[in-house]
């Protein structure tokens, strides 16, 4: 049956109800307007935005040095696809390989693209560089693993939304727990499996399984098996990264440098939907013309906007801002009643907080109702990861809004 707009109404919520696929459960919140650390919604109430676009607003809501670069940009060129170079192009590369401490990048959009090319980079990487035999590349993730939504990526899921009625299923994939070195060491160490795994693709913080930081050592541990058994160690920071942690990446708090890094969502400043791959030209040098690409990857406008994001981090203000701030955001939740709180976990201005006896739908809609968007990862947790440039007062009011909305 079909409708007209004229036989709907024109309340955004219903439209949205109406007219979009229900892939999302979003809350009752109308979003209009926003800026910095606050969005206001379509009845003129404001939120301190405790969410920050699943951590694609490090930097705030349209933070005036984005907003400047994208304004800038947009005056110039905004696409021309890779079919042409462009003159943010070569300097955006240059830029983000340099904060990384790497020498190659490989644009995309979004997170799962990334993540799709960290995979396609690995097994060629295999085959050509590694000599495992054609087709048998196997690629070790982690359980809990959040990595994107397309078909090959909800392939390694364990979260059974996210994946039944997906498949057939993409191959090529070992799943270990989650903090479990000798796991890893025993596939490593398989006949099998073991010299036929190209990559290892860790979060260095599990991010939609909660805020799941892993047990000292184990990120080192990673790393020195990858070496030993000449595996790429792939670091999926696509929310972990560029401050979020109070490191640039999140694998630094544990000195590790991976062979890879994969960014997004804050890489775009909240304005554009900016992701890469950034390793070294021994890895992302085996692609060849016409293998991967994107129209919109490393686009100008997306590269200026991005050009202006790694600016800000290089400074490392922020950063070391995250890390002040995050102390004092996990002091806080520490002193929540152990009655009603079972868990916090997280690092920087990142923290998971699960509760005893009450979902974490709930617990978000009482903090919006206070005036505090969040929102729950699985089941009785929620996610904490306010913009890195809220201050001190607005987070102690955000605090505190936490601590009511447990005993309201
Ligand atoms: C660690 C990680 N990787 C990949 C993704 C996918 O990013 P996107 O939603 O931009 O595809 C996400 C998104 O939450 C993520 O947290």
């Amino acid at each position: 049956m079909t409708h007209t707009m004229t036989e709907a109404t024109t309340d955004p919520s219903s439209l949205t109800d109406r007219y979009s696929a229900h892939n999302y459960a979003p809350l009752p919140v109308v979003v209009a307007e926003a800026s910095g650390v606050w969005v206001t919604d379509v009845n003129g109430r404001s939120y301190l935005d405790m969410l920050a676009g699943y951590s694609a607003l490090n930097f705030g809501h349209r933070h005036p040095r984005l907003v400047d670069a994208a304004r800038r940009q947009l005056e110039r060129v905004t696409l021309v696809s890779r079919a042409f170079d462009h003159d943010q192009f070569g300097p955006f590369c240059a830029e983000l390989a340099e904060l990384a401490g790497m020498e190659m990048v490989l644009p995309m959009n979004t997170g799962a693209e990334a993540v799709e090319t960290g995979i396609k980079v690995a097994r060629k990487w295999g085959y050509t560089v590694r000599g495992v035999p054609h087709d048998e590349a196997v690629i070790v993730v982690f359980d809990g693993n959040f990595h994107g939504r397309t078909t090959t990526i909800v392939s390694f899921s364990s979260d059974p939304d996210a994946r039944e009625d997906f498949g057939p299923y993409t191959p090529g994939f070992v799943s270990v727990p989650y903090g479990d070195l000798s796991a890893l060491s025993d596939v490593l160490a398989s006949s099998d499996v073991g010299p036929r795994v190209v990559a290892v693709l860790v979060e260095p913080i599990q991010g939609e399984a909660g805020v799941v930081v892993p047990p000292p050592g184990f990120l080192a541990g990673v790393r020195s098996l990858c070496s030993l058994n000449g595996a790429l160690m792939i670091a999926d920071e696509i929310q972990s990264g560029l401050g979020r942690t109070g490191f640039t990446f999140a694998c630094s708090a544990e000195g590790v440098v991976p062979d890879a890094y994969l960014l997004g969502k804050a890489l775009g400043g909240g304005i554009v939907p900016v992701s890469a791959m950034v390793s070294s030209r021994a890895v992302l040098g085996v692609l060849r013309p016409g293998q991967h690409g994107s129209t919109f990857g490393g686009n100008p406008l997306a590269c200026a906007v991005a050009r202006e994001v790694i600016a800000m981090l290089r400074d490392g203000s922020l950063v070391q801002r995250s890390a002040e701030l995050g102390t004092r955001m996990h002091a806080r939740l520490r002193t929540l009643p152990s009655s009603a709180v079972s868990r916090v976990d997280g690092r920087g201005l990142w923290a998971g907080v699960s509760f005893a006896s009450v979902g974490g739908r709930e617990v978000c809609e009482r903090l919006a109702r206070l005036g505090v968007l969040a929102k729950e990862t699985h089941g009785n947790t929620i996610r904490l990861a306010p913009p890195l440039i809220i201050t001190d007062a607005e987070l102690d009011w955000a605090m505190d809004r936490v601590e009511a909305a447990l005993t309201s």
